[in-house]
Parts: C-alpha cells; structure tokens; sequence
C-alpha cells in the first residue's frame, strides 16, 4: 500500500516522539484519553472537512530537540497532523522575527516552517505583514532615520517588506493578516508608530499595507485582524474596529475579512449563562462587519480560565462549554471557515508568560494539557464543528 508524504511525516513523528524524553507519554494519549472521556477518534480536520471547514493552530520553529510547540517537536507535531488543516506561524513572521534591520531579511526559520508545513500538505496563513504598534515593531524601527523625504522612504520600507514576504511564499501562502493589532482599545484611535508619522498618518500606513499585499499576493485573502472581544470592557475596542472597517469600505481598500483573534475570558462557573449574557451584543458587532461585505475567520482562539475556582474539573468544563457556545454563534455566520487554535497544548500556551492566574495554577486554555491529553474543549470544538451548518 503506497504511503503518502503526510502519513509518512505522521509515523516519524511517532517514532521520534518514542525516543523523545518526557514525550512518550504524549504519543500514548494521543490515541487515547482515559481521563477525560474524549478520546480523539478521529482528527478535528477530519471532522471539519465534512462541513466544509478547516481547523487549524499556530506552531513554532525550534531546534529539533527543544520542548517547544514547534514543528521539530515530534509530540507537537503529532498533534498537527492528527488534527489540523492549516497552520500559521505563531512569531516567526513578525518583523521582530524577520527584519533584523531596514536592509536585511532573515527569513530561514519561516522557510524552515513553511517547508514543513509543504511536506505535511498543510496550507500556511501568513501572521503578520505590520503588527502596527510601536511596542511590536522591531527596536530600529522606532529610531530610523526617514532622511529627506520621509514619506518615500517609509513607502519604501513597508512595500519592500510586503513584497519580499509575498513574493517568497508566492501561491504556498493564501491568507495573510495584512494588518494585526492597529485600534487602541482605550479609546478607538489608531497607534501611531515612526513609520506612520513618516509617510503622514496611520489610516495611510494600514492602507498602503493592504494595497501592497493585493498587488504582490493577488491570490490571496487579506485580513484585518485584532482581538476585540465579547467580553465587557471591549466596547471601545468594538467601536474603533468597525470605524477602521467602514473606512477601508469607503476608501477601496482591499481588506477581505475580519480576523478575529477570540482569545476568550470565562466569566465564571456557569459558562452557558455567559454566552447567553453575552451573545446578543457581540452578534450585533459580528452582524455589522458581515454586513459591510467582510467575511470571518477565527484566528486565535484560546481561553483564559479567569472568574474560575481551582478545581481542574470545573475549570475544565467551564472553559469547554464557553468554548462551544462561542463557536456555536460563530460558525452560525456562513462566510466563517477557518478556525485556528492559539496552539494545541497548555505546555507552550503564551498566557502563562503574559497572564498567570492570580491563584498561579497553571493555565488551561488549549485543547490538549501539559502532557498532551485531550481536554473537554477539543470535545467542545468537535461538537460544535459537527453541528456547524454544511458549507458548500
Ligand atoms: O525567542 C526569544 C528568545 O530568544 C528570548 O530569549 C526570549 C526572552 O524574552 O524571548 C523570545 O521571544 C519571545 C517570543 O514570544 C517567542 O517565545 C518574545 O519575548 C515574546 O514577546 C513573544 O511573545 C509572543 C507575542 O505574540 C509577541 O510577539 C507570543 O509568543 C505570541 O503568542 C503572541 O501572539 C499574539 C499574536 O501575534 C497577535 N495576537 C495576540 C497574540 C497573543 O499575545
């Protein structure tokens, strides 16, 4: 019987997961999950493709040996492959990540990532063209010295970065979030950063963004994507949102689709009266961005188990019902197809860096723990992709 590329990188990374130390655990569970009663009989891709959806995850570049959620981890990459049709990758895109300086390109590791993901026959969204907050741009950037004519130079500066990027992956990449992160949430405004006071404004730096990357990644679906959320306290955020989208309408920007990152709060123990608390406010904002002609894509989904006591079983279901009724409503809206986890295991999840739990228990907010076992929420996210209305 032939063996195809994907099987083939499936079973090395079985094996390689066996001689891992500390990782054969994970290759165990993968096949079954006592503790929890969600045994993965089957991959999330699987299931997403008889409806029509893709379900997908951030992944990392690291050495091979590094306990990273990375592709060269073959317990990391064992969860990729049994459950995910698309993969974007979680920094190395960034400037920080590619543009050590005005002039120069270090992009070997996004190759290295984007090879991987070839062989593995799992399409690559591109994250991100102009993360446009002076904390997230490279160090230089925010000192560079515009010269003469400022406007041209940061012209220059940004369409040599979306091109270089663009033109590399070519058609292996069809969907980039052009611009990640550019409304102030405490107050709507958009950042400003050293290469938009150079060429005159934000609104003409996000602009330029997304018409370079129409010119130099036609094929491509181009996103606007940010966190505004349906939790309180995002309003703002909300509102600053929709006045970017109605603005890129009104100016012919090319900007397909609404990037939500959905990096989801619990807001305690009872999550079905969250969602209920919360669904009508966040669908009026869902229902104004589609009416715009924007279509949807999750991009970052995770939760942080905050307004929850301790106890793992609790939390567990909590963030697991929250989870299923969050997608319920958003897979209710017929142009979302892309769903993509902020990572597979709570062992490489961001939050625990950025926001520990006051309690300082560890968090979870990805599908698969620490020893990557299947948690309630990938049960969650299968259910609700198998009740999820068919697309064409
Ligand atoms: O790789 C370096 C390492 O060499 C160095 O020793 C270490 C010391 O701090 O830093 C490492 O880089 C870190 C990098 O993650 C890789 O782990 C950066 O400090 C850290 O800032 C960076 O955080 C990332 C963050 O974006 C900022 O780029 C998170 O991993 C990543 O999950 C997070 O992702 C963002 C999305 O891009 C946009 N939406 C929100 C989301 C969560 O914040």
């Amino acid at each position: 019987m032939a063996i195809t590329r994907r099987e083939g990188l499936h079973a090395l990374a079985g094996l390689a997961t066996a001689a891992l130390p500390g990782a054969s655990a994970a290759a165990a569970t993968l096949a079954d999950d006592a503790s929890t009663g969600t045994a993965p009989a089957g991959g999330l891709q699987a299931l997403a493709a008889t409806r029509g959806l893709r379900v997908g995850s951030c992944f990392a570049w690291s050495r091979p040996d590094a306990d990273r959620g990375s592709f060269a981890n073959p317990a990391y990459a064992a969860l990729l492959l049994r459950d995910c049709g698309l993969l974007v990758p979680e920094n190395e895109m960034k400037w920080q990540a590619i543009r050590p300086s005005a002039t120069r390109f270090d992009l070997a590791r996004l190759d290295a990532m984007i090879d991987w993901a070839d062989e593995a026959r799992l399409p690559v969204r591109g994250h991100n063209l102009l993360w446009h907050q002076p904390k997230w741009m490279p160090a230089w950037e925010e000192t560079h010295d515009f010269g003469a004519n400022p406007s041209r130079a940061a012209h220059d500066l940004l369409v040599t970065h979306v091109d270089t990027v663009c033109k590399r992956y070519g058609a292996r990449i069809r969907s980039y979030d052009v611009v990640n992160e550019a409304v102030n949430p405490a107050d709507g405004t958009l950042y400003d950063t050293a290469l938009s006071r150079a060429l005159g404004s934000p609104q003409a730096t996000l602009d330029l963004a997304f018409h370079a990357a129409r010119a130099a990644a036609p094929h491509a679906q181009l996103v606007y994507n940010d966190y505004m959320s349906w939790e309180p306290g995002n309003a703002t955020h909300r509102a600053g949102v929709l006045r970017l989208l109605e603005g890129f309408k009104a100016r012919g920007v090319p900007v397909d689709a609404l990037g939500v990152q959905s990096h989801l709060v619990t807001q305690g123990v009872d999550a079905r009266a969250s969602v209920q608390a919360l669904e009508g406010e966040w669908r009026r904002f869902l229902d104004a961005v589609t009416a715009m002609g924007y279509g949807l894509v999750v991009t970052e989904l995770d939760v942080r188990d905050n307004a929850l006591p301790a106890d793992i079983a609790v939390r567990d279901r909590a963030v697991a019902e929250f989870t299923r009724g969050y997608l319920d409503i958003m897979l209710s809206y017929p142009s979302l197809r892309d769903v993509l986890l902020w990572g597979m295991t709570d062992r490489y999840s961001w939050i625990e860096g950025f926001e520990p739990r006051k309690d300082k228990l560890p968090r979870r907010p990805c599908p698969y723990d620490a020893a990557f076992r299947a948690k309630p929420m990938r049960a969650a996210i299968a259910a609700a992709i198998a009740a999820a209305p068919p697309r064409a």
